[in-house]
Order: C-alpha cells, then sequence, then structure tokens
C-alpha cells in the first residue's frame, strides 16, 4: 500500500530526513514513533506530496506521488497536525468544503457526510459552529474530513497531542475499528510509545531523521534484548530462594528486593510457572505476581540515551 523508498529532505543546511525508507502492507496499521524533532512530519508530508523530497520516492498503492499526484492522493486520507477548518462555519458546512475538494456533492456527498460524522460521533453537534468546538472535537472533525473520500491508507500526523482525553480515546478506538474492522491500512505517527503499542502491529522508531529500529511491536521490544521482569510477592526471600531461582531456564538474573522475588527474564510467559514451582519447592510463599513486559520507551532509551518524550 505504501513504499517510501530512501528519502532525503534538507531546509537549508539542516537535514530533516536523512534516507528514510518505510513499506506499509495492506491492512496494516503501521507506527512511525519518534520525539519532537525527529522528522516525522516533514516525512508525511512528503508522503502526501505537500513537500518534494531531495532524494527519493514514494508509492501509494502503485501510484507515484511525483509522477502520478492525483491518483496517489485519492488513495490517502490525511490528518495534519494542524488544524484547517472554518471557525465560522458549521461542522457539516466545514465536511462540505473538504468533500467538493473530492468531487463529492449532491446525495452522495451527504451520505459521506452522515457516515464520517457517525465514525467520530460528531453527529448531534454537525450543526455547530466550529469555534464552539474544543481542540478535541475540531481534531475529529478533521478525522472525519480524511474519511470523505473513503481513503484505503489513513496518515494521521500525532492527532492527539494536546486535545481532551475524551477526545483522544475516540480518535485512538476510532482508528482500531477502521484498521480492524473495515481493514483499512493506517500510517500512525506519535511521539506516545502506549498509542503505537495499542494501535500497531508494526513500526519504526525514527531519530534525527534515521530509522533507528524496526519491525513488529514485539521484534522491537525485544531488539536490545531488554528482558521482562517477574516481581513475586514473598514474605522473606532469602539467599537459597535466589540462587534457585536464578537457576531455572530462562531466568537471566534473580536478586530479593523489598519482600518480592525479582527475576529478569527473556520470556515471561514460558518461565512463570517452572519459576512459581521453584519458589514452592522452597517453601515459599507467593501473595503478588507482576510481569513488567519491556516497552518502546525503554527500547528508545538504549538505543539513544534519551526519553522519547524530552
Ligand atoms: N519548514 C522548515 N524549515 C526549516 N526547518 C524545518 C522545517 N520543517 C521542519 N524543520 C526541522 O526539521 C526537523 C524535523 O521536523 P519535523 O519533521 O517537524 O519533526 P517531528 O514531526 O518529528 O517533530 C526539526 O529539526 C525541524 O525544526
Ligand atoms: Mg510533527
Amino acid at each position: 500500500m505504501l513504499q517510501v523508498k530512501n528519502i532525503v529532505k534538507r531546509f537549508g543546511d539542516k537535514e530533516a530526513v536523512r534516507g528514510v525508507s518505510l513499506e506499509v502492507g495492506r491492512g496494516e496499521s503501521f507506527g512511525l514513533l519518534g520525539p519532537n524533532g525527529a522528522g516525522k512530519s516533514t516525512t508525511i508530508s512528503i508522503i502526501c506530496g505537500l513537500l518534494r523530497p531531495d532524494q527519493g520516492e514514494v508509492i501509494v498503492g502503485g501510484h507515484s506521488v511525483a509522477e502520478e499526484p492525483v491518483k496517489a492522493k485519492r488513495v490517502m486520507g490525511v490528518v495534519p497536525q494542524d488544524i484547517a477548518l472554518y471557525p465560522t462555519l458549521s461542522a457539516r458546512e466545514n465536511l462540505a468544503f473538504w468533500g467538493s475538494l473530492y468531487d463529492l456533492s449532491g446525495r452522495e456527498l451527504q451520505s459521506r457526510m452522515d457516515e464520517a460524522l457517525e465514525i467520530v460521533s460528531l453527529t448531534d453537534r454537525q450543526k455547530d459552529r466550529i469555534n464552539t468546538y474544543s481542540g478535541g472535537m475540531k481534531r475529529r472533525i478533521n478525522v472525519a474530513a480524511a474519511l470523505l473520500h473513503r481513503p484505503q491508507l489513513l496518515i494521521m500526523d500525532e492527532p492527539t497531542v494536546g486535545i481532551d482525553p475524551q477526545s483522544r480515546n475516540n480518535i485512538l478506538e476510532t482508528v482500531r475499528r477502521l484498521n480492524q474492522e473495515k481493514s483499512m491500512t493506517v500510517l500512525y505517527t506519535s511521539h506516545y510509545m502506549e498509542e503505537v503499542e495499542y494501535l500497531c502491529q508494526r513500526l519504526a522508531i525514527i531519530d534525527h531523521g534515521q530509522v533507528i529500529a524496526r519491525g513488529s511491536l514485539d521484534e522491537v521490544r525485544h531488539l536490545v534484548g531488554t528482558d521482562a521482569t517477574i516481581r513475586l510477592k514473598i514474605a522473606n526471600p532469602d539467599e537459597a530462594l535466589v540462587a534457585a531461582s536464578a537457576d531455572v531456564p530462562g531466568v537471566r538474573q534473580a536478586r530479593a528486593d523489598e519482600g518480592a522475588l525479582v527475576a529478569l527474564v527473556s520470556d515471561a510467559a514460558a518461565v512463570l510457572s517452572p519459576l512459581m514451582a521453584t519458589v514452592a519447592g522452597q517453601g515459599k510463599k507467593v501473595t503478588g505476581i507482576e510481569v513488567q513486559e519491556p516497552n518502546l520507551e525503554a527500547v528508545f532509551l538504549h538505543l539513544t540515551g534519551r526519553a522519547l518524550r524530552d
């Protein structure tokens, strides 16, 4: 559905995108995760044909964005970071404007607007002027506008930044539903690792204009060998218990810690029951279990020495 081939973009002597390649398959939900200034929006603008790359090319649904821009743009629905709506017009009037840009009119336009408003749960507010909307509701209208022409590929640039939790949930659920139930292909950029973990099957982590990690969610989580942590609440973990636990296959490291046995493991699901059996064999009682899987934040920190949110 989307091929981004080695794109480069310079602004003066600043290289915002330094050879990014991405492939997103039909029906997939792909995350582009990176901190502020990583080059996400520049990459998205190039994919949408709003910016011309200095090098490289983008193919969308089989169409080159540079050579067949009209065909390529029909395939995509884009939700940009900045809101572009007419404040004194109603939500529905704004949508009608966007629909006309895609040559929608008459009954078809009306039914597409009904459908899009329904998807973002703003049917009951459609006649209100946009300047009475919260930031989050405006963002949802942007999502609706991107859906009017029933795109095959939905592209979203940090759609939940700076909005209320209710609208944030609405957008996340909408995207997930469109991907899972309607098989819409999604390219979702964010600097929130939880969003990418919730929405995406595959992802690329981008930093300073370059992809520094890519793969399935699980592959990337385990890329730097970050282990899962199992924490078993035990009243008096002693040295014999720690030594026996460290010998359980799959346990990389075990230690006692404030009324708990903490084990670093490669595969928590596989290790949990033999570990529990070993603990029972030592005559200890487990009163609580906590499993912490490695997350994308830890991977980013490991690769760059910085936190994603910085
Ligand atoms: N129009 C522009 N002119 C000059 N520099 C830009 C422009 N757009 C983006 N940049 C710079 O390129 C880098 C990447 O920006 P951007 O793609 O917006 O990152 P992100 O969306 O990941 O936060 C940043 O250092 C930013 O300051
Ligand atoms: Mg951005």
